[in-house]
């Protein structure tokens, strides 16, 4: 039942959301040098989480950069940065594969729409103007890896930008699991409590509930949170993504691809496979030539919260 109501309090966080969006902007296609022009407010749902959009890629890194959080958070800052969530954009493999699937060729036409795959590898790019996302156009096509390097889903996209409902995250707040008042962080003054970090919504915001159909052509990547909710959850389930996906507060968030022997331990230990000789006998199709026949049974029992593989 708590879930329940979960559910339909985000759908209307998105409506509110959507009308935010609507009034916005006009305000910031004013401010910005380029001129209203080069604006877009498009599928990615909400505009700008309340300051200006960034105006320079520099600006945009800047305001997302985590590193001031190692220092005191220094075990959950290494293993953050070893996670994928770190280098969204670069790629398992090391290869630049967001750069192969977009329709335009010369950077000064990137657009929002250009990059569909931002919606979820880099969803706060919705805060920076068009001017940064011609920059990060550049980058691919220069093959700058140390720039995309410094475009991840960090600490504060999750602690700030995603971690609230119904409003926009608060300036100078970050939201962790309880009321701590004051912070002692320059710019992040506050840690208030969060009324979703410990919910699979927060996940959900990026894990994707089935093809993105808003795009042309639809993008089938982020579909895991549909077979959590619409599989995992009806047929009794009750982990979250956080219990098994960080326990302890782990922020490496396993699995980790780039590691196969700790998935296939993982593996080994969440799903069983169970085979059943059930008979064997020899097959005469061809008279004085007979064919060996064996029956097998073979039982795939899952405990993940969801299909896998998934992503
Ligand atoms: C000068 C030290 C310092 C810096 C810098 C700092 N923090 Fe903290 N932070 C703390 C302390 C101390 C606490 C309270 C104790 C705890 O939970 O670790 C805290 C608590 C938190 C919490 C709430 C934890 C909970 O229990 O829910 C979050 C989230 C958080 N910090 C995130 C960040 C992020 C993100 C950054 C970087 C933008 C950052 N902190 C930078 C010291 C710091
Ligand atoms: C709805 C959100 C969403 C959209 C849109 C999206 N992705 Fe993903 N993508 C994810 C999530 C979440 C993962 C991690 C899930 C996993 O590994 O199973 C992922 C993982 C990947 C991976 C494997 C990880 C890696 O680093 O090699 C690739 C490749 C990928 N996405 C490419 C794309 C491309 C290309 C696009 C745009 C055409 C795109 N994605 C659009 C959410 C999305
Ligand atoms: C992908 C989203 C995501 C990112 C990125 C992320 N966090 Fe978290 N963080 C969470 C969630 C979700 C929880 C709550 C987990 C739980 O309690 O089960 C959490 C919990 C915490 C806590 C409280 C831990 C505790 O033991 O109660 C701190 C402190 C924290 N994060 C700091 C950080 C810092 C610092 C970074 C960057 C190095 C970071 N987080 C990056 C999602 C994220
Ligand atoms: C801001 C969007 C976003 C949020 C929020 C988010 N993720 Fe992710 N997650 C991604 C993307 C994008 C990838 C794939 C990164 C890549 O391409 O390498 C990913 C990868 C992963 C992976 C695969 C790690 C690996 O090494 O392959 C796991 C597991 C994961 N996320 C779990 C979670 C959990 C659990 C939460 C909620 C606490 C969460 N994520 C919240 C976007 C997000
Ligand atoms: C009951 C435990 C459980 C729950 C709940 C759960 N997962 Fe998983 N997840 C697994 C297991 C087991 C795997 C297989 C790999 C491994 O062993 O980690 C996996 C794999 C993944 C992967 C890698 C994709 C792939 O194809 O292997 C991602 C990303 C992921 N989970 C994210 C999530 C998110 C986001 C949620 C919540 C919406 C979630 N998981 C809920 C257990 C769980």
């Amino acid at each position: 039942m708590p879930r329940l109501q979960m559910r339909s309090l985000v759908l209307t966080a998105s409506v509110a959301a959507a009308v935010c969006a609507l009034a916005v902007v006009g305000l910031v296609g004013q401010t910005n040098a380029l001129g209203p022009a080069v604006h877009q407010v498009d599928a990615f749902g909400p505009g700008p989480q309340g300051p200006p959009r960034a105006r320079t890629l520099a600006e945009f890194i800047r305001r997302y950069d985590s590193s001031s959080c190692k220092k005191c958070h220094a075990k959950i800052y290494a293993q953050w940065e070893k996670s994928h969530h770190a280098t969204p954009l670069i790629g398992y493999k090391g290869d630049l594969f967001i750069a192969k699937h977009v329709p335009v060729t010369d950077p000064s036409r990137a657009t929002l729409k250009t990059y569909p795959c931002f919606k979820c590898h880099l969803p706060h790019i919705k805060n920076a103007s068009r001017a940064v996302i011609v920059e990060i156009a550049r980058a691919f096509k220069a093959k700058d890896k140390a720039t995309l390097k410094k475009l991840g889903i960090t600490c504060i996209v999750c602690h700030h930008d995603l971690a609230v409902v119904h409003t926009r995250p608060e300036p100078n707040v970050l939201y962790g699991n309880q009321n701590l008042g004051e912070h002692e962080h320059p710019v992040f003054k506050r840690i208030v409590k969060s009324p979703i970090l410990k919910d699979p919504v927060q996940c959900g915001q990026c894990h994707g509930q089935g093809p993105n159909l808003e795009f042309t052509p639809p993008v089938q990547c982020g579909t895991l949170y549909g077979s959590y909710l619409h599989a995992y959850v009806p047929s009794g389930g009750t982990r979250t993504c956080q219990d098994c996906h960080m326990p302890r507060g782990d922020h490496s968030f396993p699995p980790n691809f780039t590691r196969p022997a700790s998935v296939s331990a993982r593996l080994k230990k969440s799903v069983s496979l169970d085979v059943r000789v059930l008979a064997y006998r020899s097959q005469v199709l061809t008279p004085g030539r007979p064919y060996p026949l064996v029956v097998v049974r073979a039982t795939i029992t899952s405990r993940a919260g969801h299909r896998i593989p998934d992503g």
